[in-house]
């Protein structure tokens, strides 16, 4: 049976009692706006903890002054809802006050400095130090043993494990792969905002990356090549890229030739939409 609890006091109170029995709690922090990728992070969460806690907060912090706070789709009956046909116990769904109590200038923040400016950071100042106070956050409320992310954000997994890293939470984090619409355009809440026209080309940031990694894969071809060859690629289709960019795995740093585990990550605004993709490659491995 699944309990919505909406502050602090209580959730700990439902916690605590299944920690006492020893369950493992895991945890899947969302935005809302339940898609099938933000469910398969729950099935996996049921398949590793034996408590499920998922929460659903639009967290203001992690929004530019000129994004999407205020149309960001909350559809909270709907993820109830999708959420009845998984084994969860509890929906947090926190409010403003109860997440920010001084507001959000007042409160401590944590910087994962580097790797939050890079990226997606870049063209989107503050947007990862949000990320990281609001997970942080969440992660000293919930204190969950495992916490569940997509890879669909990679950048933002790569710093929450940082984050765990350098703080040394108790926390196991657990990468899920992107789910996909058949063809192949990642699920995103952002989608909506896409026209039924630029729906149609949208696939293609995807397309782009797995061309991109064939071709870093197949030969021995230059990084940079494969970088301007794909951003030029996202520029002919139509979009407005921010980045196209190979990286490792590891750490998201510029890799040299000893680097194998590698990742291409893409950020390309279409119309009124700004996409994120990656792809992992692997190379030397044929
Ligand atoms: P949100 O965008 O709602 O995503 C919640 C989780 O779902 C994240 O871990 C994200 O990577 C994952 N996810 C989104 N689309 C996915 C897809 N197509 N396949 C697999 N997983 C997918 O990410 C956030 O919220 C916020 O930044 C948050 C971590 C909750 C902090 O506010």
């Amino acid at each position: 049976m699944m309990i919505e609890i909406n502050d602090v006091a209580p959730l700990r109170k439902a916690i605590r009692a299944r920690q006492r029995k020893d369950e493992a709690v895991a945890f899947v922090p969302t935005m809302g706006n339940l898609h099938a990728g933000h469910l398969d992070l729950v099935r996996v969460a049921g398949e590793r903890g034996s408590a499920v806690v998922v929460s659903i907060y639009v967290n203001p912090l992690q929004f530019g002054q000129h994004e999407d706070l205020d149309s960001y789709p909350r559809t909270l009956e709907a993820d109830k809802a999708a959420l009845e046909k998984y084994n969860i116990d509890i929906l947090f769904v926190p409010g403003d006050r109860t997440m920010y109590p001084r507001g959000i200038e007042q409160q401590t923040k944590v910087v994962v400095p580097g790797l939050g400016e890079a990226l997606c950071g870049e063209h989107r100042p503050g947007h990862f130090v949000g990320v990281t106070t609001v997970v942080n956050r969440l992660f000293n409320i919930v204190q969950p043993d495992i916490a569940v992310f997509g890879k669909k954000d990679y950048q933002q997994l790569i710093i929450i494990r940082r984050m765990v890293s350098d703080l040394a939470m108790p926390v196991e984090v657990i990468g899920v792969d992107t789910v996909r619409e058949r063809d192949g355009l990642a699920l995103s809440s952002r989608n909506r905002y896409l026209s039924a026209q630029q729906r149609t080309v949208a696939p293609g940031l995807y397309q782009t990356l797995r061309e991109a990694r064939d071709t870093l894969q197949r030969t021995e071809v230059d990084r940079s090549r494969i970088e301007a060859d794909g951003y030029r690629k996202l520029v002919d289709l139509g979009f407005s890229p921010d980045y196209f960019s190979v990286r490792t795995q590891a750490d998201l740093s510029n890799p040299d030739s000893q680097d194998s585990s590698l990742v291409i990550l893409a950020a390309a605004r279409l119309g009124q939409a700004r996409l994120i993709d990656n792809i992992e490659a692997e190379l030397g491995c044929q």
